[in-house]
Parts: structure tokens; C-alpha cells; sequence
């Protein structure tokens, strides 16, 4: 090299790298081999489509298709009827009980169960979420009359006849407590993210997926390396432009099986930059040298940032080229990428780009879901803002208002766990029912808010909204009483009914 940008290049490195990648068959194609070693390349290509399919087996993250619902309190009054609705559907149900051989006996044996307390936070595993679309909570803190319940808990179901009740478990634990586990898990478990590499949990795997990937495979010297220390993975090293090189990297192989990520919307990256334009990109074929779904994104020095790059606004490039092809096939994503090169697209420069040593911090890779549906249907209950309230008249409203503070302030822990669903983030729908009863459902229903709402309404009714609400989006972010009685729409007309209600913001 003997112009004042050239640099001694390095064959090693080279080789290595594509030892890495499993490229080194392709050496032998001469057509290849002459490109990066006879001529000298496009500079401003900043291509490293480096991976074949000979890449080793790695976990699936997210293989199958997703889509179960989860049923919460799935042995109860409400939660049995929708998960035998969703059943008779055909529909993927998991019912969350605490005891699966009562569940067995009561659901029958073709119910899939999983055996979780949501008081309890270490039995919300992993494996009560994984491809969970959506949660129906229809628990609720054990009550029962005084004089004690008939095994079937009749007594309790009998819905306005009045029988003195008396809570069995405590409310704060359950409505509030047990509630919140329950939606951490569903945010942190898939309902709306799934991790792709969680670096503050590195797995072993770490050094058999990702390397390094840089301009020496086009005859540049920059140089980096992703590293991982205190539950942080170091993007960092040596970009130069040197014999007209510009760009490092760290790549994926190819995962196997490619990871499904349909059910999401796009990637969302937590990270601590230095100021620089990085890149990030995915692939959905597996071949050497393909196209790249690529986006751009700055960093803040020293801070963390969340950066989330929608499915949709990722570009494809073949080589730091734009090309016209469709959008990345979702279904099937094999590799990701991470990127600081002098260049945009098209030989555009970079214009956060200086040469020299570079850091970006990675916390997590993910991927995220926004949804235009509710995702997480809550049955909370009629009368949750009335306990206290000033100008109430007692005799005119229903026992558990009257007798709130007797049964642990249950309706005061619903309403908790209500503006705890509220601000999670996840798209909810809470359903508050007047006195439920075990009589027919395929009653004229009656929508309010305000909470002023007196009246019945059966569980088979309850049930039935529940998984009505998972499909309309006007049911998005809405809190509803409701009651049986004309309330203006057709026996069924699930879009008429919430048409009718706000959302709450
Ligand atoms: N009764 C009424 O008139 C009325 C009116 C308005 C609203 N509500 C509310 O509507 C909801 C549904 O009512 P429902 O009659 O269907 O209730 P339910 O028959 O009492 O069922 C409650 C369910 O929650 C489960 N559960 C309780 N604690 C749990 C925990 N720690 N972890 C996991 N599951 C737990 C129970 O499981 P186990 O089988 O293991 O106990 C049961 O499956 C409840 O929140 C209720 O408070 C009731």
C-alpha cells in the first residue's frame, strides 16, 4: 500500500472471519474469491453479508407461531365459561389454575393447564407466557357466605339472593398484588416484547452467535468485537478508513430455526452510545451476501436510550444499496446485525460518523407489539370507586359496597389493580359487572361508565364479552360497567355496545 490512507490489511483476520461465519467454502469460487481480492470493491459498500445456512444449531427464542390466550381464575365462575368458549372456537387456550387436578376434574382433560399462583411471583415462569397473544384475568379473591359454601359453591353463585359474605383469601393480596406479577410477567414475558438477546442474562451461546465483522473482508483495517461484562454487551473498537474501508460489526450466524417474529411490530434496542450514527440490521434469507433490512439510529453520549425501529420503516439494502424488493418476510428472520459505518445508503455519508474508537453499550435486543386491540381483558367488578364516596346512599347499593371494609376493602384493592392495569402500557379492556349470577346468558346488555351502574348480569354473558373484547378496537383501553337491560343494541352486537363507551385516554 503506498498512498497515505492505506494501511497494512490483514489476511488472517480475514480468514478468520470467514471461518467464523462458515464461509470458507466459498473461497474455492473463484467468481467470488477474484471480487474481494482481484479488484478492488465498491467503497461504498459497507456490505458483511456474511452468513450461510452451515451456521450451528442455536436456541430458538421464539419459534412457534404465536397465539395462545392465557385464562386467569380459569377454575372460576367466569374463567371456565371462557375458556369452554374459546375451546368450542378452536381457539389455543392456557388455563392458569392453582390446582391442576381440581382444574382436570372441573375443565375437563383437553383444557392445557398450567399450575401458577399469581400471588405468588416465582411460579409466573416463563412457560406461563411463552406465545401468549393475550391474557383474560377473571380471578378474584376467594368470598363466600359465612355460614360456609355448598360444594359447588352455589351459595356464593347465587348472585343477588343475599347470603352474609366473608372473604376467604386477602384482597390486597390478591387483586393488587397478585394482579401486578401477573402484568409485569405478561409486559416482561412476551404480551408486549420478547427478548431476542437479553445481554443483562447472557446465555452461554453468547460467543457461538455473534463476531465480528468488519471492512477487513473488503480489504479495510478497522477492527471490533462484542463483549459482554456486567450484564452489558460492549459493540467497541477501531474504525478506520484506511484502503477505502469504513465500517465494523458484529453479526449473528444464522440462527436456526430463523425466529417467527410476525406477531410483533418492530425491534426495540436498549442502549448507551457515544454520539454516534449506528446501524442496526436483520435478515430474513440466510444466504452470504443478501439483502439487509437496515435502519439508522443516533446515540446520545453516555446515556441510555430506548430506540425502537418499526418492521416497517427497516430498509432493504444489498450492500449499503437500497433495492427494491418487498418488506422483510417477518415470519422468517435469520440474522442481526450492528453497524458503525462511514456510510448511509446509496454513498451517502454518515453524518455522526468520525474514525477512530467507537462504543455502544447494549442492554437488550428486543422485539415489541403495539396493538390497535385490547391484549389484556380484566374482570374487575361494578362499584370499585364507591366505597367513601361522599353523597352515597348505602341501603340503595349492592353488599360489597355496604360491606367493603368487612371483606378486607376488596373493592378499594380492585380499583388499585384496575389503575395498575391502566398504566401498564399493555392495551386492556376491565369489565365490571353488576351482581353476577348462573343464569343464561343472550341478555340484552346495558353499557355505562361513571360507575353509577346497579343490577345483574350472568357469567356466561361475562365470558362472552371477554372474548369479544380481544377483537374490536373500540374495546381498546375502556373501563365498563355492565348490567343486564336495554341499552340501545342488538342482543350480540358486541361493535354497538362499545361503540357506545369511551376509551379512558
Ligand atoms: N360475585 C359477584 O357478584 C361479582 C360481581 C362483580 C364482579 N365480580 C368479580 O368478577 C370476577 C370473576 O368472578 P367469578 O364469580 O368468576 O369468581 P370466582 O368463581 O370466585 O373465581 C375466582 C377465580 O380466581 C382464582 N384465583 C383466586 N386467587 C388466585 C391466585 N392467587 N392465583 C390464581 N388464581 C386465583 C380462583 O382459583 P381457585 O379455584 O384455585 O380458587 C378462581 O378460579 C372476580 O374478580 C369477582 O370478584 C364478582
Amino acid at each position: 500500500m503506498t498512498s497515505q490512507n492505506s494501511s497494512q490489511w490483514d489476511l488472517g483476520r480475514f480468514v478468520k472471519t470467514l471461518s467464523y461465519f462458515g464461509a470458507v467454502p466459498l473461497l474455492s469460487r473463484f467468481d467470488w474469491f477474484q471480487q474481494w481480492f482481484g479488484s478492488r470493491p465498491d467503497p461504498t459498500v459497507d456490505s458483511s453479508s456474511l452468513l450461510t445456512s452451515s451456521a450451528p444449531t442455536v436456541e430458538a427464542v421464539n419459534s412457534e407461531a404465536a397465539g395462545v390466550i392465557l385464562v386467569v381464575g380459569a377454575t372460576g365462575g367466569v374463567g371456565k365459561r371462557v375458556v369452554q368458549r374459546l375451546m368450542q372456537r378452536g381457539v389455543a387456550v392456557r388455563a392458569l389454575v392453582r390446582d391442576a387436578d381440581r382444574a382436570r376434574a372441573m375443565l375437563g382433560e383437553s383444557v392445557p393447564l398450567i399450575e401458577a399462583d399469581i400471588t405468588i411471583p416465582e411460579t409466573l415462569t416463563p412457560a406461563v407466557m411463552e406465545n401468549v397473544s393475550a391474557v383474560i384475568c377473571c380471578s378474584g379473591t376467594r368470598v363466600q357466605p359465612v355460614e360456609g359454601d355448598t360444594p359447588n359453591r352455589e351459595k356464593y353463585y347465587q348472585g343477588i339472593k343475599f347470603y352474609l359474605p366473608e372473604v376467604v383469601d386477602t384482597p390486597e393480596v390478591v387483586e393488587y398484588q397478585g394482579l401486578q406479577n401477573l402484568v409485569q410477567a405478561a409486559g416482561e414475558l412476551g404480551l408486549t416484547h420478547r427478548a431476542i438477546f437479553d445481554f443483562t442474562q447472557p446465555s452461554d451461546s453468547f460467543k457461538e452467535i455473534w463476531g465480528a465483522l468488519d471492512d477487513v473482508v473488503m480489504g479495510g483495517v478497522s477492527e471490533s468485537s462484542l463483549r459482554l461484562a456486567d450484564g452489558v454487551a460492549y459493540f467497541s473498537g477501531v474504525v478506520s478508513t484506511a484502503n477505502s474501508g469504513g465500517f465494523a460489526s458484529v453479526r449473528t450466524r444464522n440462527l436456526e430455526p430463523a425466529l417467527d417474529l410476525s406477531q410483533y411490530d418492530g425491534v426495540e434496542l436498549r442502549v448507551k452510545g457515544d454520539g454516534k450514527r449506528y446501524k442496526f440490521m436483520l435478515r430474513s434469507e440466510t444466504r452470504w451476501d443478501g439483502v439487509a433490512y437496515c435502519a439508522s439510529f443516533d446515540t446520545v453520549p453516555d446515556r441510555w436510550v430506548t430506540v425502537r425501529l418499526p418492521f416497517a420503516s427497516l430498509i432493504p439494502v444489498f450492500r449499503a444499496k437500497t433495492v427494491n424488493v418487498g418488506p422483510v418476510d417477518t415470519r422468517h428472520v435469520s440474522a442481526f446485525q450492528l453497524m458503525l459505518s462511514k456510510f448511509e445508503y446509496d454513498g451517502a455519508l454518515n453524518p455522526h460518523f468520525e474514525p477512530g474508537f467507537f462504543q455502544l453499550q447494549i442492554e437488550s435486543i428486543r422485539v415489541y407489539r403495539q396493538s390497535e386491540v385490547p391484549k389484556f381483558v380484566l374482570v374487575s367488578s361494578a362499584g370499585v370507586t364507591r366505597p367513601g364516596k361522599p353523597g352515597l346512599n348505602l341501603d340503595e347499593e349492592p353488599p360489597a359496597v355496604r360491606l367493603n371494609d368487612q371483606l378486607g376493602g376488596i373493592l378499594t384493592w380492585k380499583l388499585k389493580g384496575e389503575d395498575m392495569v391502566r398504566q401498564s402500557g399493555i392495551p386492556y379492556t376491565i369489565l365490571r359487572p353488576c351482581a353476577l349470577t348462573e343464569e343464561p346468558g343472550g341478555q340484552p346488555l346495558r353499557f355505562e361508565q361513571g360507575d353509577t351502574l346497579t343490577g345483574k348480569v350472568s357469567r356466561e354473558d361475562i365470558a362472552e364479552l371477554c372474548i369479544q373484547a380481544l377483537a374490536l378496537p373500540q374495546a381498546r383501553n375502556v373501563t365498563v360497567e355492565i348490567a343486564e337491560g336495554e341499552g340501545g343494541c342488538a342482543v350480540g352486537d358486541w361493535e354497538c355496545l362499545f361503540g357506545q363507551v369511551k376509551a379512558d385516554r
